[in-house]
């Protein structure tokens, strides 16, 4: 079976029933979204979670984010405070997914949340907002990769990761934002960043006026994000901060900085050459895929500022460089 792709955009009555239709269905369809691509299911059916685990690869004990259609339908779901309500306000629908304390009576699935007595909740923008209205409830979606995997910001790199293991891929033209949302957690009026993403840091101190906390403190193991070692890899390896290109590796740049040795390197890419961290965090994903399809054994990177959207890009470098499960 291969998956049929429709477009959003030139076919976005069908795309919306035939998504609906599937998703009915129990089955997991893959959705654009302004971050990256997810793979959806019905969050309050555990055969349709199921069938995210088991496309994906991923293992059950690390919870979905559950997308929702506004802030009214998050509070069916979970209980919010006010720092939450805040941050909700100011940027939802977009790239920030909060941590909050689940409603025991609700109806998510325990497997969506991998049974924790909290959810992770987004509302994100344009057409999966539109399918999430349609179907009337929430959609689980992890990231449209197999775990571990680098993360899908194109249809096509969906279809060429999991294209076989799914029977729809909704195709929204390349994710704007190109990462994952900033996971944030409030508790006792302290906020914590559980994951950097889409939203800087920066954004939410601003709209808070109050520090939010890095580091993940003495929180339970399921609170690391993206998780811990390898993640976001990439065949080849991954060398960070490199001043100076080696022969034969393929190099990533940043803001059109000259760098010692590319003329022996295999294929040279700029995240952005004009230095804009948003358009390099778009480019990320797709730039790790492309460097990686060239053959290089070895991926060299140049430092990113980490101010920013920086923080979300060398994040996901640093889990892309790290030791993989079968090297260590
Ligand atoms: O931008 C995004 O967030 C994308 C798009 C598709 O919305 N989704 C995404 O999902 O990145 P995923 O599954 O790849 O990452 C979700 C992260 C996981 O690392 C998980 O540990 C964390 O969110 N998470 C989910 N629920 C949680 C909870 N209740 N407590 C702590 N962490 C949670
Ligand atoms: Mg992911």
């Amino acid at each position: 079976m291969a998956a049929s792709i429709l477009s959003v955009l030139t076919e976005h009555e069908r795309a919306l029933r035939e998504g609906v239709a599937r998703l009915s269905e129990g089955l997991p369809v893959a959705i654009p979204t302004e971050t990256v691509y997810g793979l959806a299911a019905d969050a309050t059916r555990g055969e349709a979670v199921t069938r995210i685990y088991e496309t994906k690869g991923r293992p059950q004990f690390n919870p979905l984010i559950c997308h929702m259609a506004d802030l009214e339908m998050a509070e069916r779901y979970a209980i919010f405070d006010p720092l939450s309500i805040q941050l909700a306000q100011a940027f939802w629908p977009g790239p920030l997914t909060l941590v909050l304390p689940l409603k025991p009576e609700c109806d998510i699935h325990p497997l969506a949340t991998a049974g924790l007595d909290t959810v992770g909740i987004r509302v994100p923008k344009g057409f999966a907002r539109e399918l999430i209205r349609a179907l009337g409830r929430p959609l689980a979606a992890p990231s449209a990769n197999t775990s571990g995997k680098v993360s899908p910001t194109s249809a096509q790199h969906v279809a060429e990761d999991l294209g076989e293991k799914l029977s729809l891929i909704l195709d929204g033209g390349a994710a704007p934002v190109g990462v994952e949302s900033t996971i944030i957690r409030v508790e006792d009026g302290r906020v914590r960043l559980l994951r950097p993403g889409g939203i800087a840091v920066e954004k939410i101190e601003a709209l808070l006026a109050r520090p939010v906390e890095r580091g993940l403190g003495a929180s339970p193991a399921i609170e690391a994000p993206g998780m811990l070692a390898s993640h976001y890899a990439p065949g080849a390896s991954v060398r960070l901060n490199a001043k100076e290109a080696e022969a034969g590796e393929a190099l990533i740049r940043f803001g059109g900085k000259p760098v010692e040795g590319s003329e022996q390197a295999a294929a040279v890419f700029d995240l952005s050459p004009s230095g804009d961290l948003a358009e390099a965090a778009a480019n990320l994903f797709g730039l790790l895929k492309l460097a990686d399809a060239c053959g290089a054994q070895r991926i060299a990177v140049a430092p990113i500022p980490q101010h920013g959207l920086g923080e979300a890009i060398n994040d996901r470098l640093m889990r892309a460089a790290a030791p993989r499960p079968e090297e260590n």
